[in-house]
C-alpha cells in the first residue's frame, strides 16, 4: 500500500497540463492535499469505518430520542417545567395542609348533609379562603338530602345475649318506633339469598359477603334492602364493607325501590357477622332485637364553596380542583374526604404563596353532599361547566399519591402522562391510566370535559372508610403534603398548557 502510493504521488506531478503552470505551485501544493487525504482514508478506512458507526449511534439513541421528546413536551409550556419543579420542590418541604385538617376535624367533627357543622364548617372555609387572598371565593346553595340516625341499637338475643355494635345504613327508614326482634338467615351472596327465598318471609336477612373489592362488595349495603324486602324480610343486615375490623361497623348509603317494601338496613362489624354465621353453622336459632328511629326530613340547604387564582391569559378557562366537604355522621370525616379537600385547597395557595400566575383559572372546589345525594356535584357540573376546562377530583384518601386516573382523549391521557414524568418523578406519583374520575367530578366528566382523579395508596382506606375510625389520626402530613405537590404541580402544568388539550 504505501509503495504504491508513492507512485501515485510521482504520476500527479507529471500530470500538470502546461496551462496550469502558472498555478504549478499552488496547484502542486492543493494536489498533494488532496492526494494526502485520499491516501489517509484509504489507510485508516478501519478507524473511519468505526467513527461512523459510533455517529451512527449516537444519533439514534441520543439524538432522535431527544427530537421524540421534543415533540412530546411541546405542550409542556416553560411556566410547568420552571414552576411545576419549584412547586413540588416546595411541598416536600413541608405544607400546612395537615394541620388544617387537623383543626377542621377538631373544631367541627364530622359533616353529614343537613347538619350545622357541615355549614359551619363551609363558613369556615370562605373565610380561610379569603384570608389566603384566593379570589371569587363564593357558595352556591345546593338543595340536599337531609337524612337523620336517631337512637339506635342491635342485641343478639339467642342462643345467647350480644350487644351488637352497628350502624344503620344511610338513607334507611326507622323500625317504626318498635323493637324488630326476629330469627336471622345469613346468605354470603344475592344469589344464595334466592336459593332460600322460602324461609325468608318473617326474619332479618344477614348478607355476609366478605369484601373482595369495594365496588364489588359494596352492592350489599345498596341494594341488600331491597334485595331482602322482595322475599319478605323484616329487616336486612349486613356485613360492613371492609377488608379488616376492630369491632367497628361502617355506614354508607343505601337505596330503597319503588314498589318494594321499605325495610330498615344497618351494618354489623366483621366480628358479629362471622359469630352469626358461625352459630347458624352450629345449626343454633339466632335471633336479633333491632331498635332504629333514622329518618328522612325534607331537604336542606347546603353550599359547595370554591375560591380561584384567576387566570392570566385565559380566566374564562377553568382547571377545577376539589374534593367533598361533607362526610357521615361517624368519624370525623378525615380520609373521607377532609384531607382531599384539604390537599386541593393548599395545591391553589401554594401556587398562589409562591406568586405563580397561571395563565387559565385554577380552582379549588369543595362540593356539598357526595355521600348521600352527589346534589353538590351535580350542581356544580350544571351551573360551571361552561367554563370548565379539566377537572381533577381526591376522594381516595390523602396518602400516597401514584398518580393520576383519567377520562379523556388519548392525546389528552398521554400529554398528561408526559407532564406526570416531568415534574412528579421527585415525588413518584407519575402513574398515568385511563380510569374512574370520582364521584363529583362524573357529572362534569359525563358530558365530555376530560377529567381525573387523584390515585394514592388505599391498601388500609377501606378499614377506616364510613366508621368512627376516620380521624385525624390516620392521616400522614408527609403524605399529604406529597399529595398537595402532585396536585398543584399537575393543576399549574394543565393551567399552562400550551394550546388546547389535543
Ligand atoms: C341560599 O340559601 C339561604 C338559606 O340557607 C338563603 O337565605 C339565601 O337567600 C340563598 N341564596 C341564594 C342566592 O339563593
Ligand atoms: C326495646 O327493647 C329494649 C331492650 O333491649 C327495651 O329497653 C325497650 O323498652 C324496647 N322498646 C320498645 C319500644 O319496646
Ligand atoms: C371485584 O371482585 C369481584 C368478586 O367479588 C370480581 O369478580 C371482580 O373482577 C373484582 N373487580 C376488580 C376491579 O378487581
Ligand atoms: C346441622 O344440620 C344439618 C342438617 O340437619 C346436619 O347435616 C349438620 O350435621 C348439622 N351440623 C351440626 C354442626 O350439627
Ligand atoms: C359560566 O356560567 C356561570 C354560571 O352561570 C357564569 O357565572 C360564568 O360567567 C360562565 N362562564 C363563562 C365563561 O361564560
Ligand atoms: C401502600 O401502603 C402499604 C401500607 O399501608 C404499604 O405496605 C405499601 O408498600 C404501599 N404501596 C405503595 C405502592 O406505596
Amino acid at each position: 500500500m504505501i509503495s504504491m502510493a508513492s507512485h501515485e504521488d510521482l504520476i500527479e506531478d507529471n500530470l500538470l497540463l502546461p496551462h496550469e503552470i502558472n498555478n504549478q505551485r499552488n496547484r502542486k501544493v492543493k494536489a498533494t492535499f488532496l492526494h494526502k487525504i485520499k491516501a489517509f482514508f484509504v489507510k485508516n478506512w478501519k478507524i473511519i469505518l468505526l467513527l461512523f458507526v459510533i455517529l451512527l449511534l449516537i444519533s439514534c439513541t441520543i439524538i432522535i430520542p431527544i427530537s421524540i421528546l421534543k415533540d412530546k413536551t411541546k405542550n409542556i409550556s416553560s411556566q410547568c417545567d420552571e414552576y411545576g419543579k419549584k412547586i413540588v420542590e416546595t411541598a416536600l418541604k413541608g405544607t400546612e395542609a395537615y394541620s388544617r385538617l387537623a383543626t377542621m376535624c377538631t373544631l367541627f367533627g364530622n359533616r353529614l348533609s343537613g347538619t350545622q357543622a357541615l355549614e359551619n364548617t363551609i363558613d369556615w372555609i370562605q373565610e380561610q379562603m379569603i384570608n389566603d387572598g384566593l379570589e371569587n371565593v363564593h357558595t352556591d346553595n345546593v338543595s340536599v338530602t337531609h337524612w337523620v340516625r336517631g337512637n339506635e341499637y342491635a342485641h343478639m338475643t339467642a342462643p345467647y345475649y350480644k350487644k351488637l355494635n352497628m350502624l344503620g345504613l344511610g338513607g334507611s327508614i326507622s323500625t317504626g318506633g318498635i323493637n324488630i326482634t326476629a330469627q336471622v338467615i345469613v346468605v354470603n351472596s344475592f344469589d344464595e339469598l334466592d336459593q332460600v327465598q322460602s324461609q325468608v318471609p318473617g326474619k332479618i336477612v344477614l348478607f355476609n359477603a366478605v369484601f373482595t373489592n369495594y365496588s364489588s362488595t359494596v352492592q350489599y349495603r345498596a341494594s341488600g334492602a331491597v334485595a331482602a324486602a322482595k322475599y319478605g324480610a323484616v329487616a336486612s343486615l349486613i356485613r360492613s364493607v371492609t377488608p379488616y375490623s376492630l369491632g367497628t361497623p361502617h355506614t354508607g348509603g343505601m337505596y330503597y325501590q319503588d314498589g318494594v317494601k321499605q325495610i330498615p338496613a344497618a351494618a354489623l362489624t366483621l366480628e358479629d357477622s362471622d359469630l352469626i354465621q358461625g352459630l347458624v353453622n352450629f345449626n343454633k336459632s339466632v335471633t336479633i332485637q333491632l331498635y332504629m328511629e333514622a329518618q328522612t326530613l325534607p331537604n336542606a340547604i347546603s353550599r359547595n364553596v370554591m375560591g380561584q387564582i384567576t387566570g392570566s391569559e385565559y380566566p374564562d378557562q377553568v382547571v377545577v380542583i376539589g374534593g367533598h366537604i361533607d362526610s357521615w355522621d361517624v368519624g370525623q370525616g378525615a380520609m373521607d374526604d377532609g384531607g382531599g379537600v384539604m390537599v386541593s385547597w393548599e395545591a391553589v395557595r401554594l401556587i398562589k404563596a409562591l406568586g405563580i400566575k397561571p395563565k387559565r383559572t385554577i380552582r379549588v372546589v369543595a362540593w356539598t353532599n357526595e355521600e348521600n345525594g352527589a346534589a353538590g356535584g351535580q350542581n356544580y357540573a350544571a351551573l360551571y361547566k361552561n367554563e370548565t376546562f379539566f377537572s381533577i377530583e381526591t376522594d381516595g384518601g390523602a396518602t400516597t399519591p401514584l398518580g393520576f386516573s383519567v377520562t379523556s382523549s388519548s392525546k389528552t391521557l398521554s400529554a398528561l402522562s408526559t407532564i406526570a414524568e416531568h415534574v412528579l418523578k421527585p415525588i413518584g406519583s407519575t402513574s398515568v391510566t385511563e380510569g374512574e374520575v370520582g364521584t363529583d367530578n362524573s357529572f362534569l366528566v359525563d358530558q365530555g370535559v376530560p377529567g381525573a382523579q387523584l390515585v394514592t395508596n388505599m391498601t388500609q382506606y377501606f378499614w377506616f372508610h364510613h366508621s368512627e375510625g376516620d380521624a385525624i389520626d390516620k392521616m400522614d402530613p408527609v403524605q399529604m403534603d406529597q399529595c398537595v405537590g402532585t396536585m398543584a404541580a399537575m393543576a399549574l402544568c394543565i393551567a399552562n398548557f400550551n394550546g388546547n388539550l389535543p
